[in-house]
């Protein structure tokens, strides 16, 4: 079998272009309709994709990074209604190491994993949007190393958690009235700078041992972090060199960590914009882009760069002295990467908002269905992806015309399955079954990916 492209659906309500909601085909109800959820993993399924997936962030949203503000319902709940109306799809949830507490975080991702028989995957991330501290009683932002470090220690607590039953525990001896083998559920007894955890976890391991990790960020310590525990990372690399060399410095930081690089799934991001010709497909992006109102992503950018919006002309390019990436706490890859286009391609600040509109800086494609094959084919056969973030600029038709369009082509060229073998997220994507680590005596919390941490120690 040749390798096989992973596909994962990054779902944003009506679409990840800004303005999809302004088309007039477009409903501006579904925030709070799980069925029009359903129907978009039930897509999702019938081109066979490995995942969908929801972004996330405890707050509304700063003006930094959304433009539309919008009710976001809490997506692992999401994800369990849609669970239960699909088979093989995986389900992908963000969740937060800043804000979040890790015994209720592995509880609620490991009862996603026993809902779904195995499906279940955490996009950890640190959480790129500043506001959300004053929702947790933070009156100063968290820092960015300060968030990464609390990031890795949530990680060896939640993995510990995770591998804390194994199999074989539930005896059920009706006759003799022995439920399970208490010697095979373990305590954690973490005690470190952050948390203090005893455990056990009250939810077991799944179809697929635990939830699938992912991690959504590039800085020097998101690197690090990927290479040390993540087996998906989602990026957002607009060229295929920038492609490249990301994927290779990820892959050596992995077999550095003592990891094997095939176990972390590379996933850049892609808004395919795709019509029958390409005449087509630029008309629907001209219709997307002719209803941007520019107002609000401006004030947005100029918070960012630190430049008031009335000395910035929209028909010039980016001012040269803005703000620079190293005082960016909050999504500081996203900033150097939207600056850099901006040079690169020498956009005006009109094309740079109206790009950034797209996709909020992921690469947007516009063409025929097998000039979007050839692209997603490029990057994966030279060493820039394993596969691909699908991010429709307009959802559902975007997914429907990918999957009904671009997958055949896929297909057809033997990149991506027919059908699902198997029926867990790690089946798709090609990853092992973690270990329960309670058995291994002395393996140390985070063993199934790579890490130890010496301040906690496993009693049964
Ligand atoms: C595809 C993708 C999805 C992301 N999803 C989220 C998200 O849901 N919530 C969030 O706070 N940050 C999200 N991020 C941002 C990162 O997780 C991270 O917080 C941000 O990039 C800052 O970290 P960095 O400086 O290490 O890149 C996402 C990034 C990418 C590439």
């Amino acid at each position: 079998m040749p390798r096989q492209l992973v596909l994962n659906a990054f779902i944003h309500d009506v679409g990840h272009h800004e303005v999809a909601w302004r088309l007039p085909e477009t409903r501006t109800d579904v925030q709070r309709d799980v069925t029009y959820f359903q129907d978009i993993a039930r897509t999702a399924e019938r081109g066979k994709l490995d995942s969908v997936f929801f972004a996330d962030s405890p707050s509304t949203f700063g003006s930094t990074v959304a433009r539309r503000p919008s009710e976001i319902l809490e997506p692992a709940l999401l994800l369990s209604a849609m669970a239960v109306v699909t088979e093989r799809i995986g389900l992908i949830a963000t969740s937060s190491t800043t804000y979040e507490e890790p015994y209720n975080l592995a509880r609620t991702f490991a009862s996603l994993d026993a809902i779904s028989k195995g499906r279940a995957g955490w996009n950890v991330v640190t959480s790129a949007d500043l506001t959300a501290g004053a929702n947790f009683g933070y009156t100063e932002p968290l820092g960015h190393a300060e968030r990464y470090a609390r990031a890795e220690e949530f990680l060896e607590v939640v993995l510990g958690l995770w591998g804390g039953w194994e199999d074989g525990h539930r005896i059920a001896d009706k006759a003799n009235g022995v439920f399970h083998d208490p010697a095979k559920v373990h305590a954690l007894d973490h005690v470190g700078e952050h948390f203090r955890v005893k455990g056990p976890l009250n939810v077991g391991r799944s179809e697929q041992g635990h939830p699938v990790v992912v991690q959504a960020g590039s800085s020097v310590p998101g690197i690090a972090l990927a290479a040390k525990y993540a087996e998906a990372v989602f990026t957002a690399q607009p060229t295929l060199e920038e492609g490249q060399a990301f994927y290779a410095e990820l892959k050596a930081a992995t077999r550095k960590a003592g990891r094997n690089p095939d176990h972390v799934k590379i996933l850049p991001g892609l808004v395919p914009i795709v019509g029958s010709t390409v005449e087509e497909a630029r008309a629907i992006e001209k219709s997307l882009d002719d209803l941007v109102v520019l107002e609000r992503p401006l004030a947005a950018l100029a918070e960012q760069i630190g430049v008031p919006a009335d000395q910035i002309d929209l028909d010039a390019p980016l001012p040269t002295d803005i703000r620079p990436a190293s005082e960016i706490e909050g999504n500081r890859t996203r900033y150097e990467l939207i600056v850099a286009l901006a040079r690169r391609e020498d956009l005006t600040v009109r094309q740079l908002l109206l790009r950034l509109g797209g996709g909020r800086g992921h690469r947007t494609y516009v063409g025929t269905p097998e000039q979007v094959a050839d692209t997603i084919q490029e990057w994966f056969t030279s060493g820039a992806a394993d596969g691909f973030n699908i991010m429709p600029a307009i959802y559902p038709s975007g997914l429907e015309t990918f999957v009904d369009h671009v997958v055949p082509v896929l297909q057809d060229r033997g990149l991506f399955r027919r059908d699902y073998a198997g029926t867990t997220l790690r089946d798709h994507y090609g990853l092992p079954v973690p270990a329960p680590l309670g058995a291994a005596s002395g393996a140390g919390v985070g063993a199934s990916s790579g890490g130890a941490a010496a301040t906690t120690e496993r009693t049964a």
